[in-house]
């Protein structure tokens, strides 16, 4: 099975109300996603703003350097000077769309069927004319009567693209429909490749998107965080993890996922629920105790994979749905051993706490010392050790950088490295008054991005 994400988070994400990304971030997405292994981005509609125009340029720069290398989908209406701003951008693959459905070549395009044939394949003949890949998007497709959808596959077909969207506009497609319909497409058109764009009107996206792919499409539509008009179009992180989960294939980098959903929630500012599937907080954190003690056993028994399959990590929270083995396990991995008389009275204390909360390690061992009559506060550090990831400007020389670091009293070792941070940096002070003076040192450096500190914690 041949199957790629496009992810649409540039064009369609931005579509999402309140949302609106600057040149900077645009670029950072697009070298974020290249790096996660989409098969092609879709970077933006160029006439629609001069960001966005400007955004792309940069990034067919980057194409061209060889830092991004996910193929680049320019977004056009069927207007020629849509097509040829598109073209001028030297984009990889120009996407035309075109409402098909009666309800849009009525309401919008004031066309009949006939006509908008002739527009699509007068466009997507124009678009080749500039010597660029062509995608032809059939809008609301799914709304569309199938043999008038059959031509108008075949018309773009005939004029030049070699790939058609299916575009469920209105999120009104239908697992065991969607898997159908890309059936029968495959069957009556050969000579053209299917994209699924699946709306999440009715929170199908996922699932008709597995169903198209079943059916036959080879790429599916995606944006980060699920963005885009409305309640937005398939998540990239459900979509990634469905298709390793039901069909054994890595259709990006996984582990890129944790990083790529907190850009875009930083960027769009709109912020997942914990809840949320993959990357949100709760995604590999479990409570009951009944789960908590299957997990201790074999972590299979309420993960459908393992966390760090997509970059993350387990863990569970003690509170009232705790059982003995969660908190024995957790007590034990604080260094503390208490006998079954004692664990049943902090037990007891934690479920009949009239708070009913989450019990943080500091909290757990306060309640240990209270019922145990123990102290077992450890003493405090001689030094503290702390690692600093810092990532530096692009233009700049990360090895200037590094020389820069070295000279400062504290740091102890430096590494450079790739990936979303540059340098690493260990550092071992007196106390966080000092960490704090060298971490801002560190920022003070010209070139110097940003950093994440990370304390070095030891058992004492
Ligand atoms: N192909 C050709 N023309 C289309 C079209 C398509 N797929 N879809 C809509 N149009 C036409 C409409 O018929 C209408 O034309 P009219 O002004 O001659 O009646 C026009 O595009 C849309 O109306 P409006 O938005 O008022 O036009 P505009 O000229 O002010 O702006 C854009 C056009 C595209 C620059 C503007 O709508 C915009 O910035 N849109 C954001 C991108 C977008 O809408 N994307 C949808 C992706 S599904
Ligand atoms: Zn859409």
């Amino acid at each position: 099975m041949r199957i790629g994400l496009l992810d649409s988070t540039l064009r369609e994400g931005e579509q999402t109300a309140g949302v609106s990304f600057t040149v900077e971030q645009r670029v950072e997405i697009a070298k974020a996603l290249s790096e996660a292994g989409v098969a092609m981005i879709e970077a933006g509609h160029p006439t629609v703003a001069p960001d966005i125009y400007e955004g792309i340029k940069i990034i067919m720069k980057l194409k061209r350097e060889g830092i991004i290398t996910s193929e680049i989908v320019g977004h056009s209406r069927a207007v020629k000077s849509d097509i040829e701003t598109a073209a001028e951008l030297e984009v990889d693959r120009i996407a035309i769309f075109y409402g098909v459905s009666d309800i849009h070549l009525k309401a919008k395009h004031k066309v009949s069927r006939e006509e908008a044939l002739n527009i699509i394949a007068e466009h997507v003949r124009f678009a080749k004319e500039h010597g660029v890949k062509v995608r032809f998007t059939a809008e609301d497709a799914t709304r569309t009567e199938y043999d008038y959808l059959v031509e108008v596959v075949k018309t773009a077909r005939d004029a030049g693209a070699d790939r058609v969207s299916i575009a469920d506009t209105v999120g009104i497609l239908y697992p065991s429909r969607a898997k159908e319909l890309f059936q029968k497409l495959t069957r009556d058109v050969s000579g053209v490749e299917y994209d699924i764009h699946a709306h999440n009107d009715l929170g199908l996206a996922v699932a008709n998107s597995l169903a198209a792919i079943e059916g036959g499409a080879t790429i599916v539509h995606t944006t980060v965080n699920g963005l885009g008009e409305r309640s937005g179009i398939t998540p990239l992180q459900q979509i990634a993890a469905a298709i390793k989960y039901h069909f054994g294939i890595d259709v990006i980098r996984l582990d890129k996922l944790p990083y790529l959903a907190s850009l875009v929630e930083k960027y769009s500012g709109i912020v997942m629920p914990p809840n949320y599937p993959i990357t949100g907080d709760n995604a590999f954190l479990h409570k009951a105790g009944v789960h908590v003690a299957g997990i201790l056993s074999d972590p299979r028994t309420y993960e459908f994979m393992p966390p760090e399959v997509f970059g993350r990590t387990r863990d569970y929270v003690i509170d009232k749905y705790t059982g003995k083995k969660a908190l024995k396990d957790r007590l034990e991995r604080l260094g503390i051993r208490i006998n079954d008389e004692e664990l049943d009275k902090v037990l007891l204390k934690i479920k009949s706490n009239p708070a009913s909360r989450t019990y943080n390690d500091a909290e757990l061992i306060d309640l240990v010392e209270e019922v145990t009559g123990r102290s077992l506060k450890p003493k405090p550090p001689d030094g503290i050790e702390a690692v600093v990831s810092i990532s530096c400007d692009s233009n700049v020389y990360t090895t200037t950088i590094t020389r820069k670091l070295a000279n400062i009293p504290g740091v102890t070792e430096l590494m450079e490295i790739s990936g979303d941070y540059d340098i690493i940096a260990k550092i071992k002070v007196k106390d966080v008054i000092e960490l704090n003076k060298v971490i801002e040192t560190i920022r003070s450096i010209k070139g110097v991005k940003s950093t994440l500190t990370s304390l070095i914690l030891k058992r004492l």
